[in-house]
């Protein structure tokens, strides 16, 4: 398993491009089972989750064709040979799950494994399947699998999500695309990753109102056809970078970065005494010599501070001129980096989902270990930061939501490399 050397104390400068976003182009991709025609997604991440979906998509079926070094794809499911999602990949990427509504909308079936749970947190399925059921599919759960039946079709229903989800709200939206008859999804996701997933479905031919806001309408059609779709820059990897700049100090343009998908991150780093403003190209982020000001965070859905930069933005606080708190609400168990933080000398208490940061003048380098990706990047982040060499172990994780990450800081003047483990 590889690891990740950082040597820290260098201010970044620079600019580098964000890439699409992860979460958006995982939900594309199953999208595609909708239609038998092709559909085309350019601005593609190299990820190593987008090449595991691949290959639950083309294990059902799915035609795909990779072109410009994999940054575009063409998908096309004129040809679902099964209709079952084995445990085996499921398991590795609870994104998966997402071809449960668009097997369901089509085909009327579906077998697809439960995800299970994972180091954040139990991240259960009820509020999808209870979507579907409201929709008129009969669910069972057997060993280990969702099977989810509507033989007659699924049909429009009235659907109000007890909390929200951007997972249960995008395979509630792609079933309902193929419904009969309207679909309302009331307390739905607003984050942009849903409303890009909505803009496809409506290149696609679905009607769909309101997505963006907490509530969707879709009117079912009797098909779907083709198109061609750009992958919005990510979100999480522009907001890990603008924090990294924070960190390390410096300045930064982040190209394709714009501050309506980084809104509560930016005012947040405002307040802490970073720079940001928006440039032709992106967003560029500066920090100067002075220590960042402490600034408490709570995590939310969009357009509230997100749950995937809570762990980069503790590394942040860390190095900050006085105490703040991290609470976190979307998940139970999403503070798993905290401990290895406190290896590098930062100080931190953790009672249930609140975490008390008072920073310290200086970290210093440690032996420390990634247990989920957003906590390996937080390490990474702090190392730029720590006195001294950290070296960030079981770093697999990093490459299913950032690509080339060594390359793109390094080009920024940080010194960090990846060594392979014997
Ligand atoms: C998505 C993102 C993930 C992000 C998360 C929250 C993708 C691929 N992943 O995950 O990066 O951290 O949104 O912004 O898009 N829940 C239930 N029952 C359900 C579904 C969810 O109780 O049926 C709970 C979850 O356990 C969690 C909360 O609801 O506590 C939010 O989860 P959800 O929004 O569904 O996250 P994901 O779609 O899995």
């Amino acid at each position: 398993m590889d690891s990740i050397i950082v040597r820290g104390g260098n201010p970044l400068s620079g600019r580098i491009p964000i890439a699409g976003a992860k979460n958006t182009c995982l939900k594309l991709m199953c999208a595609a089972l909708l239609t038998d025609e092709p559909l085309t997604l350019t601005n593609v991440p190299l990820l190593s989750d987008v090449a595991t979906l691949a290959l639950l998509l083309q294990s059902l079926g799915c035609e795909i064709a990779c072109m410009q070094d994999g940054r575009a794809m063409v998908l096309s499911a004129s040809e679902i040979v099964d209709r079952k999602a084995h445990y085996d990949i499921v398991r590795k990427l609870r994104a998966s799950f997402n071809v449960l509504g668009p097997l369901v909308g089509r085909y009327g079936e579906a077998e697809v494994s439960l995800p299970g749970g994972c180091a954040i947190g139990a991240r259960k399925v009820d509020l999808h399947l209870t979507a579907l059921e409201k929709m008129g599919a009969a669910i069972c759960l057997k060993d280990g699998y969702v099977h989810a039946n509507a033989p007659n079709g699924l049909r429009g229903a009235e659907i109000e999500f007890p909390a929200v989800s951007v997972g249960a709200t995008e395979n509630a939206m792609c079933a309902a695309t193929l419904a009969k008859g309207t679909t309302v999804l009331r307390n739905a996701a607003r984050e942009p990753d849903t409303k890009a997933l909505a803009d496809c479905l409506i290149g696609m031919g679905a009607r769909i109102m309101g997505a963006g806001t907490s509530t969707i309408t879709i009117e079912g059609v009797e098909r779907l056809n083709g198109t061609t779709h750009r992958v919005i820059p990510d979100r999480i990897e522009l907001g890990t970078y603008m924090i990294a700049a924070g960190v390390a100090g410096g300045e930064v343009e982040l190209l394709d970065g714009r501050r309506g998908l980084v809104e509560a991150l930016s005012s947040s780093m405002e307040r802490a005494g970073v720079e940001i403003t928006e440039t032709e190209h992106g967003l560029k982020v500066r920090r100067d010599e002075a220590r960042v000001r402490p600034v408490n965070v709570r995590t939310e859905p969009f357009p509230g501070f997100p749950t995937d930069l809570q762990a980069q933005m503790m590394a942040l606080m860390c190095i900050a001129d006085g105490t703040s708190t991290l609470e976190e609400t979307i998940f139970e168990n999403r503070f798993m980096h905290a401990p290895e933080l406190i290896r590098m000398g930062a100080r931190i208490d953790v009672h249930g989902g609140r975490a008390t940061v008072t920073g310290v003048e200086r970290l210093k380098g440690a032996p420390v270990m990634a247990t989920d990706l957003r906590a390996s990047i937080s390490l990474i982040l702090a190392g730029l930061a720590a006195e001294g060499k950290t070296v960030v172990s079981r770093v697999y994780h990093l490459d299913r939501g950032y690509e080339h990450v060594e390359e793109k800081l390094g080009s920024l003047g940080a010194k960090i490399e990846r060594v392979s483990d014997k």
